[in-house]
């Protein structure tokens, strides 16, 4: 769709605004009519992205407070368009003054230019990471949704640079979302010392989602996994999507790759592993999806570096303003969020895959 900002076919999204202009938001159409829904049900979304609250973390302060301003009446949705806005509230933009006129290494600032000629530098404008909080947003109402038929996504922090995690302790609880201590300590040491030199750390996250029955997703050009690399890849700074073995499986033979189907002569149809992250052929088969992403580290350093201005003069260039050292554990809520609104699209297209199920729905 021209201009880029629209994601989904039936549970559709498009986001708006920049880092430091008045506000940022999302429309999202196609939601169902008759899902209770309040702020509340944003809010635990939004603080999971939000600045400011850790080590790890950029001191920026955005509130990031959700407000609905349509498509919900008396705490329920219309079947209307919702409009979510989020205002901008801790906008530093003098912190930019000294980049208007220069591209900063691994950002979008050159593409922008060549592609626009004009661009709101603050911040980045349309392709700051603060845009995803209108993707938080969206990706609530979408998990509202999808709790509601027993699905959902949880996404973390696999690795840290060198550092992966070698076990899975869903009570570990930490600021860089690594459900493993020890890595989660090596990892912050990690972090430190690239911090202290003005650098910055990359890592992966990984997503598993739960409770999606088999038949979803659609073949050819809109398989599920293909719109969930398109989803993730859609985030800023990620730069890679694998699912299930994904580049692992290259390395593997058919016979150790090949998932086998177990049963009970009742029509009950398992797996008995999942190297496939639960897409055959585009289409879920009923295990637990596992999609995993490459997150670069963050481009802003405040070490120097070398680029140019818009005129290609060679300047050297000091980043000043507050960035995370890494990104990738504020970005683990929003790889969720699309992946929950890739799920919530994918199941409203499901009642018209059969004639029968139509029929159920339109039979007099
Ligand atoms: C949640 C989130 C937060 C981000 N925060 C920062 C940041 O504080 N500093 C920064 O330089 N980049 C940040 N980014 C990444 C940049 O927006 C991104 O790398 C840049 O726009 C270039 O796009 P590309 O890396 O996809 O090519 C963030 C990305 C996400 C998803």
């Amino acid at each position: 769709m021209a201009g880029g900002s629209v994601f989904g076919r039936n549970f559709t999204v498009s986001t708006f605004g920049e880092s430091h202009g008045k506000a940022i938001g999302c429309v999202i159409d196609g939601c169902p009519a008759g899902l209770k829904l309040s702020e509340e049900d944003l809010i635990p979304y939004m603080d999971r992205r939000r600045p400011g609250q850790s080590e790890f973390a950029t001191a920026r302060s955005e509130s990031d407070t959700p407000e609905i301003l349509s498509g919900v009446f008396e705490g329920t949705t219309t079947g209307t368009p919702i409009a979510i806005l989020i205002k901008n509230s801790d906008q530093h933009s003098s912190d930019y003054s000294n980049i208007a006129d220069v591209f900063r290494p691994g950002h979008a600032d050159y593409t922008y230019h060549e592609k626009y000629s004009i661009r709101d530098y603050r911040g980045g404008g349309r392709s700051s990471g603060r845009e995803t909080a209108a993707r938080v947003a969206a990706g609530a109402v979408a998990a509202k949704l999808l709790s509601s038929f027993g699905i959902s996504a949880k996404a973390y922090t696999r690795s840290i640079g060198p550092v992966i995690i070698s076990s899975y302790d869903e009570a570990e609880a930490n600021d860089l979302n690594m459900p493993d201590h020890d890595a989660y300590l090596k990892a912050s040491e990690y972090i430190r010392a690239l911090r202290e030199k003005g650098d910055s750390a990359g890592g992966v996250i990984e997503c598993v989602i739960k409770g999606v029955t088999p038949g979803l997703g659609d073949p050819v050009f809109d398989k599920l996994d293909a719109l969930l690399a398109h989803a993730v890849m859609s985030i800023g700074a990620v730069k890679g999507f694998e699912i299930g073995d994904g580049f692992e499986a290259s390395l593997s033979s058919g016979s150790a790759n090949n998932d086998p189907f177990t049963g009970d002569g009742n029509g009950n149809i398992n797996k008995s592993s999942n190297h496939s992250g639960g897409i055959l052929g585009g289409i879920s088969d009923g295990s637990d999806i596992i999609f995993r992403c490459a997150v670069k580290p963050t481009p802003s350093i405040s070490m120097s570096q070398k680029t140019t201005d818009t005129k290609g003069n060679e300047r050297d260039i000091i980043i000043q303003g507050r960035h995370d050292p890494v990104i990738v554990p504020r970005a683990c809520v929003v790889v969720e969020s699309m992946a929950d609104l890739v799920i919530a699209d994918a199941m409203l297209s499901r009642p018209a895959d059969r004639l029968k199920d139509i029929t159920d729905i339109f039979r007099k």
